[in-house]
């Protein structure tokens, strides 16, 4: 008989209690170190381009014009999986800096990869927790957008406290935008969906764009349909994208 999977003692255990009134507990992460194979031309995308584009986690504010080399409206992505849908909309928005959280290394070699394919220019990586990322490097007022796409949706009722698109976290969000910017949230789990609507309703430093009573955005034109979105689309799954502004 196999010897049942202990998890890697540097991770959370899903069973860990939450402490009352606290949504997102620092001990608690939204994401789990998969297993996955980096492939050849992922190692190689690392090795080459990862040098140019890969920012070092640091406990210090970033200075985005040295950071990207120009003054220009910055959106941060949190969790780009394998890059596919960050690549096409760095590639339609070219006068946009794109500062994309990942802590998948095959994903992070794929962005890489793409970003040579495409050579695209205005996105940099970082290769670690969103969460920190945001609380140490990015200071208040000073982002023009946030994606967040098909986050894990933590279908369990005991695991949903891991979801990332909680009040706390929100907040933060909402913190770091300029007036005007937007937080944009797309999901193919309406439980998740209604909740990302709820969070960010309660938010007060955000405002629905939505002009449907029920408070879904149409999908923004530079979303592309991924191939993992297609393929539930034909399966007949919805897709719910929630965008708000700050006031
Ligand atoms: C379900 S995937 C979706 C990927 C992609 N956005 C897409 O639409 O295909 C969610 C990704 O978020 C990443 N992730 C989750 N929490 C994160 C965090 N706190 N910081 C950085 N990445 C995170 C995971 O590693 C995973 O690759």
């Amino acid at each position: 008989m196999n010897a049942p999977k202990l998890p890697p003692t540097d991770l959370p255990h899903l069973s860990d209690p939450v402490p009352p009134g606290v949504t997102h507990p620092k001990t608690i992460k939204s994401f789990v170190r998969r297993a996955g194979r980096t492939t050849t031309g992922q190692t190689k995308a690392l090795q080459d381009l990862g040098p140019r584009f890969i920012l070092g986690y640091q406990k210090q504010v970033l200075d985005f014009p040295s950071t990207f080399g120009r003054e220009a409206p910055t959106v941060l992505e949190i969790g780009f999986g394998m890059g596919e849908a960050t690549a096409h909309i760095a590639g339609v928005l070219p006068d946009t800096n794109f500062l994309c959280c990942e802590v998948h290394e095959p994903g992070v070699g794929a962005l890489l990869k793409r970003i040579g394919e495409q050579e695209l220019t205005n996105i940099r990586i970082l290769a670690h927790d969103a969460v920190e990322v945001i609380d140490h490097m990015l200071p208040p007022g000073s982002l023009d957008g946030v994606h967040i796409f098909f986050p894990d949706p933590w279908h369990k009722t005991k695991h949903n406290k891991r979801r990332l698109v909680q009040p706390v976290l929100v907040a933060k969000l909402a913190a770091r935008l300029k007036p005007g910017g937007y937080l944009h949230c797309a999901t193919d789990w309406e439980p998740y969906a209604q909740q990302m609507l709820q969070v960010l309703g309660a938010e007060p430093l955000l405002k629905n764009t939505a002009t449907a009573p029920e408070g879904w955005a149409d999908k923004p034109e530079y979303r592309p349909l991924t191939k993992f979105e297609k393929r539930g689309l034909r399966l007949g799954h919805g897709v719910w994208d929630v965008v708000f502004r700050r006031v």
